[in-house]
């Protein structure tokens, strides 16, 4: 059997482990596709950087148009991050009818409906699982698992940087720009993790969740967002004296035709199974009127978590692949939220 040729964009934390998943799964993944999934070629940006998992020198490249122009590559995993010029990237790639994985919030935030679009014009699939909660499969879970009920909220912590954060400062007393730095390190923060701890990265994913749970086209602008940059130890021993842990949630709610998105940081009751929520762990609350509550729990952020979500969508692309079909592409893009600054 011909096998899958896969193009991987990017080799940080995320690209790492899903050569890890995808060379060290292969037994797995091939009884389920049928063919044996090879990543054919590898783009970083500096070739010279040594690297957590040896890869062959002629399998990386810096130019990716060694991968964007290979016609023997089928699909394309992107886990560069960025605007620019993942962007150009994959508009080229789905021009030449290759398929996309990618983890990528920021651009399908900002660029989902001329990504989308060009995916169906082209009959691609394009996967992006990894881009909320991690390793928690919630993207499927929304549009496939709730399909056939009506949801009235979504809420959790859906950001594993500011959860980490929050949780070594109440159960250690560690210092806010101490546990920062130690998630940059562990790969949980965004290379610019303004995103994480304002609660700009919490909220492209409620915006994301609330689009496909309420079938709604949901602007960033729709949400109100509030990070945890300003909370205090002091705010947090207060919240713990008085029985109440402070969290990042994301609450995402519809009355009637009326919707509302926010996240803010939270003080929750200890009994409240989000207080026990910790470290790099998301939750996320899904309540539909014929369901009623349901619960996902699961590492929000990281690298073999989120390579998961990432290798699970390349198993689906790689089945809609042989069946000659495309599926779950639909979603509704947001426009970007611009941050305020103190001084505005
Ligand atoms: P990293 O910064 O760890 O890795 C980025 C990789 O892309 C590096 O290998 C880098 O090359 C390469 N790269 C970046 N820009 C270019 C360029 N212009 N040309 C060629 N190569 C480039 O990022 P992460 O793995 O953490 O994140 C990747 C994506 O996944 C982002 O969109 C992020 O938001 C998303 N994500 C991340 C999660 C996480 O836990 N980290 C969780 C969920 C989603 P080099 O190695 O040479 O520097
Ligand atoms: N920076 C993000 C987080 C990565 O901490 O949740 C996962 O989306």
């Amino acid at each position: 059997m011909k096998p899958i040729k896969v193009g991987l964009l990017g080799m940080g934390t995320v690209g790492t482990g899903v050569l890890r998943i995808v060379e060290g799964h292969q037994d797995d993944l091939q009884k389920q596709v049928g063919s044996l999934i090879r990543i054919e070629k590898v783009l970083v940006q500096d070739k010279s950087k040594s690297r957590r998992y040896p890869v062959e020198e002629g399998r990386i490249t810096d130019n990716a148009w060694d991968i964007v122009d290979d016609p023997a590559i089928d699909v394309i995993v992107e886990v560069m991050g960025g605007i620019e010029p993942a962007k150009t990237y994959m508009l080229a790639a789905l021009e030449k009818g290759k398929h996309i994985v990618t983890a990528n919030k920021d651009l399908m935030a900002l660029h989902g409906a001329e990504i989308l679009a060009k995916a169906a014009e082209k009959h691609c699939d394009v996967f992006y699982e990894a881009s909320v909660a991690g390793g928690i499969p919630i993207i499927r879970t929304l549009i496939e698992g709730f399909s056939s009920d009506r949801i009235t909220k979504i809420m959790g912590i859906v950001n594993g940087t500011t959860n980490y954060i929050l949780t070594k400062m109440s159960q250690e007393g560690a210092s806010y720009v101490d546990v920062l730095k130690e998630a940059q390190e562990l790969g949980y923060a965004e290379s610019d993790p303004t995103s994480d701890v304002e609660g700009l990265d919490a909220a492209r994913k409620m915006a994301i969740l609330g689009t496909l749970g309420f079938h709604a086209s949901l602007s960033l602008d729709d949400v109100q967002v509030k990070g945890i940059s300003q909370v205090s130890k002091e705010d947090i021993l207060y919240g713990k004296s008085l029985g109440y842990e402070i969290k990042l949630l994301g609450i995402a709610e519809r009355q009637d035709d009326m919707i509302s998105v926010g996240v803010q940081p939270t003080l929750v009751k200890k009994s409240h199974p989000l207080a026990s929520v910790n470290g790099v762990f998301n939750a996320v609350y899904v309540y539909g009127e014929a369901v009623g509550e349901t619960m996902f729990y699961g590492p929000g952020a990281g690298e073999m978590p989120t390579a998961t979500s990432v290798v699970a969508d390349l198993v689906a692309v790689v089945k809609n692949l042989k069946l000659g079909v495309n599926g779950r592409t639909m979603f509704v893009p947001y426009k970007e939220k611009k941050l305020k600054t103190a001084e505005q």
